[in-house]
């Protein structure tokens, strides 16, 4: 079973399955995993699903849009490493992908 790292604020890591076709931050959402708001419901307008992805997966990504790119701006929190996960769709290639909830605005 493919799966993707998602370790919460608290330090609190979650193995959770890739189902390709959701989202990283639907496959985060519907583990129960609520300290990522995703108040947009992932039209790419709140970024309140903000991550942070392991640079080893950068080039596995797709591209990130002017919209993302401007939506993280307004984050304190912003790094090189900063997604937002809405963005991201789930695929088998993407197994064993770490990722962290960005600390909250
Ligand atoms: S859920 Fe709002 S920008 Fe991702």
């Amino acid at each position: 079973m493919p799966t993707v790292t998602v370790t919460t604020r608290e330090d609190v890591e979650h193995k959770l399955e890739i189902v390709p076709g959701i989202s990283l931050m639907e496959t985060i959402r519907d583990a129960g995993i609520d300290e990522l708001l995703a108040l947009c419901g992932g039209c790419c307008s709140c970024a309140t699903c903000h991550v942070h992805i392991d640079p080893a997966f950068a080039e596995q990504l797709p591209p990130m849009s002017e919209d993302e790119n401007d939506l993280l701006d307004s984050s304190d929190h912003r790094n090189a490493t900063s997604r937002l996960s809405c963005q991201i769709p789930m695929t088998a290639e993407l197994r064993g992908l770490k990722v962290r909830i960005a600390e909250e605005d």
